[in-house]
């Protein structure tokens, strides 16, 4: 039962291609995020089917979640969807880019789809990340980090965020690696930072990397399973 109901949350998310296949792209107009609100069309994801399963593994029963930059919320209903059914989803987003403010379809669309699915309790803090961040307290399981992608907006995310992430915790990097076929290019702010802190540099043990999925990367003070 568990299996079919994760099976149709995923099918009714329009998941990122690589390559991206000309003919299955959405009309230009079909893109806004009314149409999504109005469920014309499934919510776009910008992450692959293989990102979705990855945070949907290393979110599992995880009771505190934090994501940073929400969009039409396809990502946030996947870590709905895993995480514990009595945890605390934190969604951080300004949904500044909403071209229509005074209705918002983007943050209407992303309640829309996290809403279908799961039964955390669900708080969304509107607002950029690092001014949520001087609010934040307690302790995070899981952090998806996936705004502002400038470089040294990603650092700020890891630097504001990481204090409060648990012993066992993991924070995930969206954008955050070259894939085959893939979008990301060696001068994304989110590659930058990982090939720098993580990958060149010895700045940020006792934090290492645990996974790597398309551009996804999973950091975590505990050992590599
Ligand atoms: C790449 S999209 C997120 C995609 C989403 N995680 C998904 O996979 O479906 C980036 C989002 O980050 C938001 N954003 C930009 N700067 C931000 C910041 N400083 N703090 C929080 N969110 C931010 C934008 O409004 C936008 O909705």
């Amino acid at each position: 039962m568990a299996g079919s109901f994760v099976f149709s949350m995923k099918s009714r998310i329009q998941f990122a291609q690589v390559p991206a296949p000309p003919s299955l792209a959405t009309p230009r107009f079909l893109r806004h995020p009314f149409f999504a609100w109005a469920g014309l069309r499934p919510p776009l994801a910008q992450h692959t089917l293989a990102e979705h399963e990855a945070l949907m593994r290393h979110s599992r029963n995880a009771h505190t979640v934090v994501e940073i930059g929400v969009a039409e919320g396809a990502s946030a209903a996947g870590l709905r969807e895993a995480m514990h059914p009595q945890g605390a989803l934190y969604l951080v987003d300004p949904f500044h880019l909403s071209r229509i403010p005074a209705f918002n379809f983007l943050k209407r669309a992303a309640q829309r789809v996290v809403n279908s699915v799961g039964t955390a309790r669900t708080v969304w803090i509107e607002s950029f990340s690092h001014a949520a961040a001087r609010h934040w307290k307690g302790p995070i399981d899981f952090l998806l980090i996936d705004g502002d992608h400038r470089e040294e907006a990603v650092e700020r995310d890891w630097q504001d965020w990481s204090p409060f992430v648990a012993g066992d915790g993991v924070i995930a990097f969206h954008d955050a690696r070259l894939f085959p076929s893939g979008w990301s290019t060696p001068d994304y702010g989110p590659v930058r930072f990982i090939n720098r802190v993580f990958r060149e540099g010895s700045g940020a043990a006792p934090w290492a990397i645990i996974d790597e999925v398309d551009s996804l990367v999973f950091v975590s003070r505990r050992k590599p399973s």
